[in-house]
């Protein structure tokens, strides 16, 4: 859809005020934080027409007409997107740059590009052994990284000059256009096209199969800003999806039954290179459901190696939360502070290391240590705190019989009888359903309130509303009224927060347009986005329940006995999605 380069349509967009492009054709009045106007899409005599300026949004309340202004000029002036996309710039002062050859990202597309990778991780590799690359290699000297480990993880170099790889591969015939597209290659502003990463030491990025898919680029010199420099977001690479390492280590992972969740590539290098096998890395930022779910097919135990406080805050808090969420056993294994694995298995051996490990505690249990410590369990009041302080946590195991147990444990920290502290459990996780369904608006079609209150926070909390269709997998949104928006929501997550709303619209048909403006000109939030994800999963799990339960009866129907074990495991996997649909309640 989009042929012409991205930064120019964010670039109009910005100068492309709504309010003032409607208002030529529209006579609109300010009310509140929003413009109303007679709609020039149907005749009316009251203005039921509303333009949200900061959010870059026309509705009409009256027709349902809506959109962005793009999609306010195609109306308008009976224009095609690229003919109005023309219209604004010119009326904006924009020069039009000539539209890309745009493909969608196809599989031929990908193919193109993972070829690029492969061979630019090559190219990399090279340099790493020349005279050029001295300062790299010393830098994996200094750290500790065998030639071994080197080779294992096919780390590289790039050159410091500015097209040393863009020459390589366009001598080799790849086009210039692809070298841009796959993130290898920046177009500066005056039209140059140079190397993305330069003067770095390069760390190739793979898919769990082994194919490269980006790469992570380390300064070499501390006044080399940033630290890491990463690919972009590619038609191959999300980071939301990768967790880096899998590929060299999933076997073990599987096999030994957990793996060791940590931070950085030099951790995991260090780590790998201690015989430490089942690690992978999160590379920086929360876990996504996406690498939850990936993790999840080759095991369900985790011990994170974060540092220490990190643990109980923050970015390693919500992975935590995540996994446990998700049905994960989750260990904490604290380092002491200052350290991360890297420098901690360098100073005091794997051995030392390993008993860390073997020493890690659940992480509930931890929480429990970390927030009892903060409360003065002394006191009626301090106990009352500490109580409501786990109860969240505590309504989001997924099964109940471990949330049982930890309302035991819960109990005697705090040293309140049992029953009372797993009723109150009970309670909040029920309340967590029922505060979700009162809030339900009657008649709004096929759209559920989950639905819209996730597509009103993408439009009024983008922030939130990205991390929480973040959380959601491809099968929590299947056969949904909204599946092909909140999909294209989850794929705009590296998206600016303050652009996302636009960049949303634009990517929208019309009648998807029309649904999200509708939903976000209510004044308010339909339901909180986490309550809305929690919903969306519960129904998942129903769905899924469902089919069990279709192919339990088909083959009981069968009533051979041949089927017996079959059937026993189709009933215990039933019984885990009853708990976890009963875990989301
Ligand atoms: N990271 C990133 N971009 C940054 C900083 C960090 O992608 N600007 C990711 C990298 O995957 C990095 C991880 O976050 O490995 C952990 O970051 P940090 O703790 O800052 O780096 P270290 O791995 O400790 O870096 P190093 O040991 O190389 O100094
Ligand atoms: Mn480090």
């Amino acid at each position: 859809m989009a042929l012409f380069p991205q930064t120019f349509i964010d670039d109009l967009r910005l100068q492309a005020d709504i309010v003032q492009v409607i208002q030529e054709y529209v006579s609109l009045k300010k009310a509140g934080t929003s413009y109303k106007g007679l709609c020039p899409f149907h005749s009316e005599k009251s203005p039921s027409f509303t333009v949200n300026r900061d959010k870059g949004f026309f509705h009409c309340f009256g027709c349902g007409a809506g959109g962005d202004v793009f999609k306010f000029l195609e109306l308008q002036e009976k224009l095609g997107f690229q003919d109005a996309v023309r219209h604004l710039a010119q009326k904006f002062g924009l020069k039009v740059p000539e539209p890309e050859t745009g493909r969608e990202p196809d599989a031929v597309e990908r193919e193109a590009l993972l070829k690029v990778h492969e061979r630019a991780a090559e190219y990399f590799r090279v340099q790493l052994a020349t005279p050029a690359g001295a300062r790299a290699r010393q830098h994996l000297r200094d750290r500790g990284v065998s030639a071994e480990t080197t080779e294992e993880l096919a780390l590289g170099f790039a050159p410091r000059g500015r097209d040393g790889l863009r020459e390589t591969l366009e001598g080799e015939g790849f086009a210039r256009s692809l070298l841009i597209r796959s993130g290898l290659m920046v177009e500066r502003e005056s039209g140059e096209v140079v190397d993305r990463f330069r003067g770095r030491l390069i760390i190739p990025i793979c898919r769990d199969t082994g194919s490269v898919l980006a790469f992570g680029a380390r300064a070499l010199d501390a006044d080399q800003q940033p630290k890491y420099l990463n690919s972009p977001e590619t038609p191959i690479y999300s980071k939301g999806r990768t967790l880096y390492g899998l590929n060299l280590t999933k076997g073990h992972i599987r096999r030994l039954g957990y793996a060791v969740l940590v931070e950085g590539y030099f951790d995991f290098a260090q780590l790998l290179q201690g015989g430490m096998t089942p690690v992978v890395a999160s590379c920086g930022t929360a876990l996504t459901a996406q690498q939850a779910h990936l993790l999840r097919r080759f095991t369900s135990k985790v011990i994170l190696s974060f540092d220490p406080d990190a643990a109980g805050q923050g970015a390693a808090a919500r992975s935590c939360e995540l996994l446990v969420a998700e049905g994960f056993d989750v260990n904490v294994a604290v380092l002491p502070p200052g350290d991360d694995p890297d420098g901690f298995v360098r100073k005091r051996g794997r051995d030392a290391y390993v008993e860390l490990l073997r020493t890690s505690c659940p992480y509930l249990d931890y929480l429990l240590d970390r927030t009892a410590a903060q409360h003065d369990l002394a006191t009626d009041e301090g106990r009352r705190q500490f109580l409501n302080a786990m109860l969240a946590v505590a309504a989001r195991i997924p099964d109940p019989a471990g949330r049982d147990q930890f309302a035991d444990r819960l109990a005697h920290k705090a040293r309140i009888t049992e029953g009372v502290v797993r009723s109150e459990i009970r309670k909040a996780a029920v309340n967590r359903r029922t505060e979700l369904t009162s809030r339900e608006l009657p008649n709004f079609g096929r759209v559920r309130q989950a639905e819209k209150g996730l597509l009103w926070a993408l439009i009024h909390e983008p922030a939130d509303g990205l991390d929480a269709v973040g959380e959601l997998v491809d099968s929590d949104l299947e056969g949904l009224q909204t599946t092909h928006i909140l999909e294209m929501a989850r794929s705009l997550r590296d998206q600016s927060s303050e652009l996302l709303p636009a960049a949303l619209f634009e990517r929208l048909n019309s009648m998807e347009a029309q649904l999200l403006s509708s939903v976000a000109a209510a004044p308010f939030a339909p339901a909180p986005p986490d309550a809305c994800v929690r919903a969306l999963r519960r129904l998942r799990f129903e769905r899924e329940q469902a089919e069990v339960q279709q192919e339990i009866d088909r083959l009981q129907k069968l009533g051979a006995e041949a089927h017996d074990r079959e059937i026993n495991e189709l009933w215990q996997r039933r019984k885990d999605l009853l708990y976890r649909i009963e875990g989301l309640a």
